[in-house]
């Protein structure tokens, strides 16, 4: 047994010298094709990608712009994660309709429920355009010239492009603008909430087991793309009908073992893989401690009222994942950093990049590149984490202070005349309106006070008995007001009179110099890319997410973080009756789950040990944006959904290391499981193509 491990160890440092990398589907025949084929893949380049058959990823949709979604019947199902729908999960629910504590399963078309705002985009094709892009643009000129001259260059291939009258184009850069891509996407705006296990069972583990193995969490929502007759996107309309996708995945039965092929296709956010070590020990030391600090003051806050009150549980559920996710994150990319000597990695490899130049002779042209950096980022941090904690405070955490920001924009649009003012005025209504549906002024108020001093001395928590924005009705009264009355009433209200002197100190002072700094190193970091890209040939670079359609591949496999330790890469429903904790916020079970444990009621969905599975880990390289991205068989069948990583490679971001960095999947049968036999949701199941690859 010992023996057979080190051997899939062993198996598993040399197979992982071909994984990693986030790859662009368009772009996978030849040296990707072959390296999934070596991993076990029976899948082609155009089984994954082709512009004119249909393929793998018209079944992937970006979901909302921040998570991944995949269509999983001829009826336009779709599958993401729990914890991308929890918005839209959190927003249907109430006292009366807990679908966070109960779930949510409607029982036909007619009981699925539309969803304001939300859309879900498929690629159509993607083009290579760096050629036109960069058009034009020479050494000698300034970025801010540069710039100008993509833009541009982009404005005019897009408006060039053959397409139909419902797509859109965007234009990408790659490898830091070095590379430029064309997308022609096709977005659904009707998007219906289908089902949700309850909160015990799609957020399982909650934030203490959040970015942790072993993993027992449902993290999986079902939704449906409504389109109009012609199947073509429509807004809602009660009219609209399940939409015909041009591909959906079969579902696999057969389940994974380790080392089995999996390949996971989605829309990655962001990546900083080739940032110099100067950038790294920025992040690490300057802005993530205070970022951290900053949320985890916020969150105290936050976490004791939700525990002491249901009505404030369901108004903060979406917002403390959102708060709670990004900081345990940054604790663990901090840890991973160090503990992996990531600094002084990337500064050896520097110091083998700087000699490269100077057998290649490229001195003169690119030398200067790494100690420039090295000074413009200390230069670069103080203003980077005021600019941050900012942010933090007037815009991600504190929510006076961010309807403060918003208002401040509504104030100056009304310089721009009626059109401009009015525009403004219906988009702050609107966010007003919707941050005070899910506002508890003891909450946030408790949120400024531990938060503030952060930023300033001057902490006032007396704006809060006065300020007209902690209520609808006296909101609107001022954000109805003509501009001039407007303009008066908004500066007498105590909260905007505080906020405003930091506002105005952002707009003229902070972001002006951040935006400086920053171009400048952008620009270097181009530079950098290009120069790393040529000194140091390696035919594995793979361009940093941005939100684009890539494919990453691997195998399920289990890990070896410390010594002594090894990670087995399956979990099973025993694993939550082993964390069950009645009662508990995190870590309750829910009855009918305990029954079909017990009576080990598992129907065709156990594993051929007779447990049911419930997640696994693959190899696979994600990011955030890859929630709710399918984990795909050999043969292009779903497997499971992924919606994590492991906490030893949360710093995969910027360090990724095949060894330790492990995504973790929900393995599909527990999906399958948690609709069929706890939810008795089976006419969803009907709706599917069940498959046994396998046999
Ligand atoms: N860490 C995962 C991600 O980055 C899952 C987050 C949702 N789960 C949670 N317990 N908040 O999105
Ligand atoms: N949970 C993340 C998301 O929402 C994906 C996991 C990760 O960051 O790797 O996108």
């Amino acid at each position: 047994m010992k023996l057979l491990k080190i051997l899939f160890l062993f198996l598993a440092i040399q197979v992982s010298a071909q994984q990693g990398g986030m790859w662009i589907p368009s772009l996978l025949q030849g040296m990707n094709e072959n390296d999934m084929q070596a991993l076990g893949s029976k899948l082609s380049a155009k089984d994954i990608y082709d512009v004119n058959h249909s393929s793998l990823k018209d079944a992937i949709g970006h979901f909302n712009g921040g998570c991944t979604s995949e269509v999983i019947s001829k009826k336009g199902l779709l599958l993401t994660n729990h914890h991308c729908g929890f918005g839209q999960i959190q927003s249907h629910s109430s006292l009366e309709h807990d679908y966070l504590k109960d779930g949510f399963w409607a029982e036909n078309y007619e009981d699925e429920l539309p969803n304001n705002g939300l859309y879900v985009e498929f690629i159509v094709r993607i083009e290579d355009v760096t050629t036109q892009v960069l058009e034009g643009v020479t050494d000698t000129m300034t970025a801010k010239e540069k710039q100008a001259k993509t833009d541009g260059n982009s404005n005019r291939i897009q408006s060039a492009v053959t397409k139909e009258a419902w797509q859109d184009t965007k234009i990408k850069s790659f490898f830091k603008g070095n590379q430029y891509f064309l997308f022609v996407t096709e977005r659904f705006n009707d998007i219906r909430l289908v089902g949700a296990p309850p909160t015990s069972i799609g957020k399982f583990g909650s934030d203490t087991d959040n970015w942790v193995w072993p993993r027992h969490t449902g993290d999986f929502s079902l939704f449906r793309i409504y389109a109009d007759k012609k199947n073509r996107p429509a807004a809602y309309s009660k009219d609209n009908v399940p939409y015909k996708p041009k591909h959906f995945l079969p579902v696999s039965l057969d389940g994974i073992s380790e080392g089995d092929f999996t390949l996971v296709f989605g829309f990655p956010g962001t990546t900083q893989e080739y940032l110099p070590a100067a950038a790294i020990k920025e992040i690490t030391e300057d802005l993530n401690p205070s970022n951290i600090a900053i949320r985890e003051a916020a969150l105290k806050v936050i976490d004791a009222q939700m525990k002491a009150s249901d009505e404030i549980r369901i108004q903060y559920a979406s917002k403390q994942a959102r708060i709670a996710n990004a900081w345990k994150k940054w604790i663990g990319e901090n840890l991973g950093i160090k503990k992996s000597n990531a600094i002084a990695k990337r500064k050896e490899a520097e110091a083998e990049f700087t000699k490269a130049l100077k057998k290649k002779n490229l001195e003169s042209q690119y030398g200067h590149l790494l100690p420039e950096l090295e000074k413009q980022y200390e230069a670069f941090a103080p203003i980077d984490i005021k600019r941050n904690n900012f942010v933090e405070i007037f815009v991600r955490t504190n929510e006076l202070m961010g309807m403060m920001f918003r208002l401040s924009q509504m104030e100056n649009a009304a310089i721009n005349g009626d059109d401009a003012f009015n525009v403004a005025r219906e988009s702050t209504k609107n966010r007003i309106k919707s941050v005070l549906k899910d506002f508890n002024v003891d909450v946030d108020q408790g949120v400024f006070e531990a938060i503030m001093p952060f930023y300033t001395d001057n902490v006032d928590p007396s704006i809060y008995k006065h300020t007209a924005f902690t209520n609808l009705e006296s909101a609107n009264a001022i954000l109805d007001s003509a501009p001039g009355d407007f303009i008066e009433k908004l500066n007498a209200d105590p909260a905007y009179a505080y906020a405003k002197p930091f506002i105005i100190e952002f707009y003229t002072k902070i972001e002006p110099e951040f935006q400086e700094k920053n171009t400048a190193i952008n620009a270097l970091e181009t530079e950098y890319m290009k120069a790393l890209m040529e000194v140091v040939p390696n035919e594995r670079y793979y361009p940093d997410a941005n939100s684009t359609l890539r494919v990453t591949y691997g195998q399920v496999r289990g890990y070896a973080p410390r010594d002594a330790v090894y990670y087995e890469p399956v979990s099973y429903l025993d694993g939550v009756m082993e964390k069950y904790i009645p009662g508990d916020y995190e870590f309750d079970v829910p009855q009918k789950l305990q029954d079909l444990y017990t009576s080990k009621d598992f129907g065709r969905y156990a594993d051929a040990n007779g447990k049911l599975p419930v997640c696994f880990l693959g190899t696979n390289h994600t990011t955030g944006g890859n929630s709710g991205s399918p984990a795909i068989d050999a043969h292009g069948n779903l497997i499971g959904l992924n919606f994590d990583r492991v906490w030893e490679g949360t710093m995969s971001d910027m360090n990724y290391d095949p060894e330790i960095c492990r995504n973790i999947m929900v393995d599909v049968r527990y999906v399958l499981f948690v609709i069929d036999k706890y939810a008795g949701a089976t006419r969803l199941i009907k709706e599917m193509k069940l498959v046994h690859p396998k046999k």
